[in-house]
């Protein structure tokens, strides 16, 4: 089937802002950069595959035909608090089972393995939303050096997982958690998400940075207490350093 034919059926409500118009492609460069040079405010760009799809860090994201939900929401202005609203509408859509969990800053893990990652883009008062679930992989899919480390939908919990309907669901988390950002509930959204991401009292390292997490900060940054003193550490790739 045609991506197109896939996501046909999407059934959103008439008053949503995200996903008011959707474009379907079959394959594109980056979902990211195609909503970042156009579309409207809510506009939706979903491709079954990307050919240089990007990830946090300057990494490329793989993005296979079939095999995962890779797609990009234009949103005019720049929203404080983004992607925190996307890490929890992506979790919120897949499950709230113990396993399901948001790594700081914004990864879902599915029984400590990645299942999703979220690219905030900002130009000229526009943000993009790029979000990738892999869904349909098995182990081999992955290169060798993420098969302990990435994993899909599917693998982890069986089942039959609908490209659409994920999609559909993710949009509507989405939808609530914009509106609350947009009428100024920023706090309730970074509180929900500093929680879920459970970091406090836990000994991580981050880029080189080892030492225990005080807090995640207002702007949810960590702040880490290390022998050298508490460093803020904003961004970068985090590991808990499980205890001897
Ligand atoms: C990460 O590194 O964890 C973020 C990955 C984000 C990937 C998505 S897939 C859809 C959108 N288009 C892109 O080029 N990247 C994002």
């Amino acid at each position: 089937m045609s991506a197109l034919g896939e996501y046909a059926g999407l059934s959103l409500p008439r008053s949503a802002i995200i996903g008011n118009r959707i474009v379907v492609l079959d394959a594109i460069d980056s979902t990211n950069s195609f909503a970042l040079a156009t579309g409207g405010d809510g506009t939706v760009v979903v491709s079954d595959t990307q050919t240089a799809g990007r990830g946090r860090l300057g990494r490329t994201w793989l993005s296979l035909s079939g095999q995962g939900l890779w797609f990009s929401v234009r949103l005019e202005g720049l929203i404080k608090g983004l992607v925190f609203a996307a890490a929890l509408a992506v979790r919120d859509a897949i499950d709230r089972a113990p396993n399901v969990a948001i790594k700081w800053p914004n990864d879902i893990l599915v029984n400590k393995k990645k299942v999703c990652g979220i690219l905030a883009e900002h130009r000229d008062g526009i943000s993009v939303l790029g979000i990738g679930i892999n869904v349909h992989q098995q182990p081999d899919a992955f290169p060798r050096d993420l098969r302990s480390k990435a994993s899909s939908l599917q693998h982890e919990f069986g089942g039959t997982w609908s490209r659409a309907h994920l999609l559909e669901s993710v949009l509507t988390h989405l939808e609530r958690s914009v509106m609350l950002l947009r009428s100024g509930a920023y706090d309730s959204i970074r509180d929900s998400w500093a929680d879920a991401c459970d970091l406090q009292g836990q000994a991580v390292r981050v880029d080189g940075i080892s030492g225990r997490v005080i807090e995640i900060d207002a702007s949810g940054a960590l702040q880490i207490e290390t022998p050298s003193g508490v460093r803020t550490v904003v961004s970068g790739d985090m590991t808990r350093v499980e205890k001897e």
